[in-house]
């Protein structure tokens, strides 16, 4: 089932996720489901709080692109990240060209690090402990400033966010235009 993707702007995205157990109601479908939502919209990585639940669930899907046939490749890369932390930071600090289902249309360069170890419970619930570099790190970093109440654009300078004062008004209003369904705060005519 594909759910509807709250906005920047919705009070929700600004909570610190809680921590959830194992018999968590029908968690299993609720990652189904969660899957299924970032794929149709074609994202590469949802956070529960962008479906309007304040829990530590992320799902992380993606392709690998080769460069010279210009195309995706292989099965998906997946992860299923609950009660995540990161508990280390590695490498060079490199700039990425980010967006996010909650704040569509808007795609600015972040400044992170390449590499991070991420503790976390998979969708059986066992505990595990990865090295994650590249694209990995870069959606996993994303997604967890999710569940610490923190969007992407928090991370632009000043100025930058100024630019697009605008753009991030629209969304608030509702007046962005998205390929996918989403729930706004507040729908101005
Ligand atoms: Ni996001």
């Amino acid at each position: 089932m594909i759910l509807p993707i709250i906005g920047f702007g919705h009070p929700t995205l600004r909570k610190t996720a809680q921590p959830i157990e194992a018999d968590y109601p029908d968690l299993q479908q609720l990652i189904d489901n969660m899957f299924e939502t970032m794929y149709a919209a074609e994202g590469v990585g949802l956070a529960a709080p962008q479906v309007d639940l304040p829990i530590q669930l992320v799902v992380i899907g993606y392709r690998e692109y080769d460069e010279k046939k210009k195309e995706y490749v292989g099965d998906p890369i997946e992860r299923t990240l609950i009660n995540p932390v990161i508990v280390e930071a590695k490498g060079e600090m490199q700039y990425y060209n980010e967006g996010c289902l909650s704040v569509p249309n808007i795609h600015e360069d972040v400044l992170r690090p390449e590499c991070v170890v991420v503790k976390y419970y998979d969708r059986n619930f066992e505990l595990q402990t990865e090295e994650m570099t590249d694209l990995l790190a870069r959606i996993a970093q994303h997604e967890i400033d999710h569940l610490n109440g923190k969007v992407f654009v928090d991370r632009l300078s000043p100025l930058k966010r100024t630019l697009l004062k605008r753009k991030l008004n629209d969304i608030v209003s509702g007046k962005a235009q998205t390929g996918y369904r989403m729930k706004y705060v507040s729908r101005k005519k």
